[in-house]
């Protein structure tokens, strides 16, 4: 069985790595070449997350690493090494992305949507019928504020935060339009937002609760004027009622892992919303943030209209996180307990553990 990953240095493909490793004797990876190798940044991860000495060594021979960037034609590579790979995958992980949430509409659809477009020309292109693990996201369900977000295709009606959240739901589109057209097997992992609690180690991948500290942390340098004399600051136009969806990135890796090992048949795809039971309180979250960097926060329901230029200037700085505080809808649970992997041993997200994944 030749197991396929993209994305294998990210957050979250790091853990689908260790989690895909106990299953099959050897992966390979479709990397962008970096001043690291994909092989020494994984196995880097490997050893902080504790797998044993003797099984580290034996990693590097269970890695086969191909260069490759989604955003080039073949995804880069040569039409040779493009068929070859078609010709014997039997399973591939699409994991790669772009999360940066808010650069320009081009910067995320040329690795998200393309990307993707390449992906599935790959998968059409051997002689076998590869099946196909999509990493996609609750973003796909775009603006929508409350309900319950169906375990099916979308309409994008809802519209969208960001451009992200829209490449998302473009790519997912495309794998569920290619599922149909080619009848392979498909499964879409809408993830919640993932986090870890474990301190990480120096240029590890980071996880968006932390690229928004950093975005807190900017928005306090660049409009300082936003923070009160008491050091508190007010964010506007946080719904009450608002409740973030976050997940032990963890648990997301073995439940994904788990579901593709359980119910790899053909037939139509399978949605799976891999989201905790429990939102958190927006609020919560908001708190979290700035106490960890050092500012208090005040949260009001107050139209955008009656913001001050300052706050305007601030709230555009941490605007593509400030979707997290506006909705509070709920995800149709999505076959995941059915194929018994709840997780009922998930921690909760409380404060605790948003300071910790925040230190
Ligand atoms: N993190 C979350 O909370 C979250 C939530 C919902 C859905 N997701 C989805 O889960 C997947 C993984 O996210 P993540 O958090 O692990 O992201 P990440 O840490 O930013 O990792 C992204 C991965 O994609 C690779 N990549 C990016 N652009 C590429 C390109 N042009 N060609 C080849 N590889 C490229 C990166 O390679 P380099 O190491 O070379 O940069 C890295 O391995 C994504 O599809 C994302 O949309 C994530």
């Amino acid at each position: 069985m030749s197991v396929v990953v993209t994305g294998a240095t990210g957050f979250l493909g790091l853990r689908l790595v260790r989690e895909l490793l106990e299953h099959t004797p050897s992966l390979t990876v479709l990397a962008r070449p970096g001043p690291r190798s994909a092989v020494e940044r994984i196995t880097t991860f490997l050893r902080w997350s504790g797998l044993p000495e003797e099984e580290l060594r034996r990693v590097p021979q269970r890695l086969e690493v191909i260069d490759a960037d989604l955003r080039l034609p073949l995804l880069g590579l040569s039409r040779s090494a493009f068929d070859r790979l078609a010709d014997r995958v039997d399973v591939l992980w699409h994991c790669a992305a772009d999360i940066t949430y808010a650069p320009g509409r081009g910067e995320v659809d040329a690795t998200n949507v393309g990307g993707t477009r390449r992906v599935l020309d790959l998968l059409s292109a051997g002689g076998r019928r590869p099946a196909l693990c999509y990493a996609s996201s609750i973003g796909v369900a775009g603006a929508q504020r409350d309900g319950i977000v169906p375990a099916r295709r979308l309409d994008g009606s809802h519209g969208f935060h960001t451009p992200y959240e829209r490449s998302k739901f473009e790519a997912e589109g495309l794998v569920l339009d290619w599922a149909e057209r080619h009848g392979h097997p498909v499964t879409v992992f809408r993830l919640s937002v993932l986090v870890t609690d474990r301190a990480g180690y120096p240029g590890w991948p980071e996880h968006p609760l932390r690229y928004a500290a950093h975005a807190v942390r900017t928005m306090l340098r660049e409009v300082p004027q936003v923070m009160a004399a008491d050091g508190s600051m007010t964010l506007h136009e946080v719904a009450e009622d608002a409740r973030c969806n976050l997940l032990p990135v963890e648990h997301a890796a073995r439940a994904m892992v788990g579901a593709a090992h359980l119910g790899g048949t053909p037939g139509p795809p399978r949605i799976h919303h891999v989201v905790h039971p429990l939102g958190v309180a927006a609020t919560d979250v908001a708190s979290a943030l700035c106490e960890h960097v050092g500012v208090r926060v005040r949260t009001t329901a107050a139209p955008a209209d009656a913001i001050s230029e300052a706050e305007r200037t601030a709230h555009a700085i941490i605007g593509a996180y400030l979707p997290w505080l506006k909705v509070s809808r709920g995800y149709e649970e999505s076959g995941l307990a059915a194929l018994g992997l709840s997780y009922t041993d998930r921690p909760g997200i409380d404060r605790d553990y948003l300071m910790a994944s925040l230190r």
